[in-house]
Formats: C-alpha cells, structure tokens, sequence
C-alpha cells in the first residue's frame, strides 16, 4: 500500500465528519453509532493500525486520534443543543407523562370544620351561612342581649360603627336568627364560620372559627340537646370520650350549660370546655315571630380552633394562621 492511500481513509473520514449537519436528536444519535460506537468507522480505523508499516504507526495513529477527538467534540456539541430542542417539543407534547409535584393538603381549620359539618349532616342538620358585618339587631339584641345589658361586655366587640352598631359578627349566633326570620320550624341547620373579637393570645385569636347548631320543633328537650352533643363528641373524639355539663349562662338560652371533654394537660387528668349550649330562650322564639308556647329547641356555639387544637394536640393558637408549610405539611394524610 502506497504512503497516501494509507492515510486517505482516516482523512476521507475526517471530511465526512466535519461535513455532517444533524438536523435533530436521532440524527447525532445515528452518528455516534456510525463514527464513535463500538463498530463504528473510527473504531476500524484504529483496527487497521496493525496492517501499519511500523515506520508509519505513530503519523498514522495521530490521524487516527485527530479524528476520534473532532467526532467526540461534535458530538457533545450536538448533544446538548439537540437536548434542549428535544426539551421544548416534549412541552408542547400533551400525552407527555406529568411531572408529580408536592400534593397540597386541607387546611387543619378546614378538616375539623368539615368533621363537623359531616356529623351533623349524618343527622339533619344543614348548612346555614350568614354575613360577617352584622347589624346591632341580629349581633345581640334578637339574641337577648339589649343595649346596655352587661353581657355585651362578655364578647370584645369590633364595631365598625355606633349608633347604629355595626359590627363583626363576635359569634355565630347571629345566623340562628335570620334562619328562624326566614323559615318555619321545624328546623336543624349548623352555620359554619368566621367570627371576630378583641383578643389576642396563645390561645386567642381576633378572627376565629365557630359552628353554630340550632334545633327548633315542637317538645324538643334538653335530653336531646345533651345526646346529641354525646353523638358529636364521640364521632369527633372517639367512642367512650368523657364529658360533663356545667351550668352556664347566655341571654339566648335559658337553662344553659357549657360543655367540657377529658384530656390530660401535662399529664394530668383535666377538661377542657369546648362549647356552650341550651335551650333556646323564649324571648329569642317571639323576636323571630315563632311561638314559645307552640315550639321549643336547643342551641349551641363551639369553636373549631379549640377542638382542632384538642384533637391534634396544638398548643398555639397562632400556628393556625401563620401559613408555615412544615406545620400545614402534617395534615396532608387527613381529608
Ligand atoms: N354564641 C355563644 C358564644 O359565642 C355560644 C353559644 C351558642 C351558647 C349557642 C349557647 C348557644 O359564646
């Protein structure tokens, strides 16, 4: 073999090889194949370096290498440019598999309110929702509580205006009234929602979550006041949780009680109050036009924050709202 011939299939090669115009991802594929895989052109090339005349090995093999080096340089060129081309046609791609992302989670407020909602649910009760503005009427004084009475002071109002008042709704009674303003009994509504006070501690927050429930049908007793809550702390807390009524006192429900559960604070045996309840005062039936003498029934007022801090064991109230994902993040197995 003649010195050029020996020399010409690496150059040949090297022509082709910088000549080559890949015009997506499969074509830099089918040349690695060709130039730089395992049977490739370059690989035959080193292959013939035993056929060299020994004089000529090292020139030859220099060639060789020169070839190898531009191939492998194109080819990581190629790769990348073609990579985020691929990239981009896979964006536009619909039936692209998709990227799994963190799941969300429900709110811990949320999850107990809708506990709560779905107990109720499971025995009449329907939802009700009223305004957060109220007016001085539906706030207290339908509810019992006229002006100047002193138990306006127990509820740190937030007015927005005097005289009239207008208020924030510092509880959820309000929607009691305009549900009994509205509709004949008998009824059985709980009203879910936001209310607002003067308050702010660990265990006290100005804006804050409660459900009201308000039965109202002819001969409804205390009996079935008290069963009834038996049935929603035992569907929220677990069969068997102990609980005890005290008496209390709200202008809009004559007997009243306040309602505690058993748990243990630092280790001890304790309770905790978790609403307030009775029968509905017969004052509150005849400012909403229906008859006491006809009609009785039971009220009563919890607080989601407190049961949501009982059930999961939260012992600030702040931690609710401050929207910290590694405190939110633990609810993501509960519904
Ligand atoms: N509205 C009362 C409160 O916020 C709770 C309550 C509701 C008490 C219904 C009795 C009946 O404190």
């Amino acid at each position: 073999m003649s010195q050029d011939g020996l020399f010409e299939a690496p150059k040949a090669l090297l022509l082709e090889i910088e000549q080559y115009e890949p015009a997506n991802a499969e074509e830099v594929e089918q040349f690695r194949i060709q130039y730089l895989g395992a049977k490739g052109a370059i690989k035959r090339l080193f292959g013939a370096i035993k056929d060299i005349p020994n004089e000529q090995k090292k020139a030859y093999g220099q060639l060789v290498n020169q070839v190898k080096q531009t191939a492998e340089a194109k080819w990581e060129a190629w790769k990348e440019q073609f990579a985020g081309q691929q990239q981009q046609q896979q964006a536009g791609d619909l039936t692209r598999p998709i990227v799994q992302g963190a799941p969300g989670a429900r709110h811990p407020l949320s999850i107990i309110r809708n506990k709560i909602i779905t107990v109720f649910n499971r025995i009449g009760f329907t939802v009700a929702e009223g305004p957060e503005i109220e007016d001085d009427w539906h706030n207290f004084t339908a509810l019992n509580i006229p002006a100047d009475h002193p138990a306006r002071d127990m509820q740190d109002t937030f007015f927005l205006q005097r005289h009239p008042d207008i208020v924030l709704r510092t509880h959820t009674s309000p929607v009691q009234i305009r549900y009994m303003e509205e509709h004949e009994p008998p009824i059985r509504i709980i009203s879910p929602g936001r209310v607002f006070r003067v308050d702010n501690d660990s265990t006290h927050s100005p804006v804050f979550h409660q459900v009201e429930g308000l039965y109202i049908a002819k001969g409804v007793s205390f009996a079935e006041l008290k069963q009834t809550l038996y049935y929603f702390v035992n569907e929220i807390f677990g069969e068997g949780t102990e609980v005890r009524f005290r008496p209390s006192y709200f202008p809009f429900t004559e007997p009243s009680a306040e309602m505690d559960i058993a748990w243990k604070k630092d280790g001890k045996d304790s309770w905790m109050e978790i609403l307030g309840c009775g029968m509905v005062d017969p004052n509150v039936l005849e400012n909403c036009n229906i008859d006491p003498d006809i009609y009785t029934g039971y009220a009563f007022g919890m607080g989601v924050e407190r049961i949501a801090m009982l059930k999961y064991g939260i012992r600030d109230i702040r931690l609710f709202y401050e929207n910290d994902v590694r405190f939110l993040r633990q609810f993501t197995a509960d519904t």
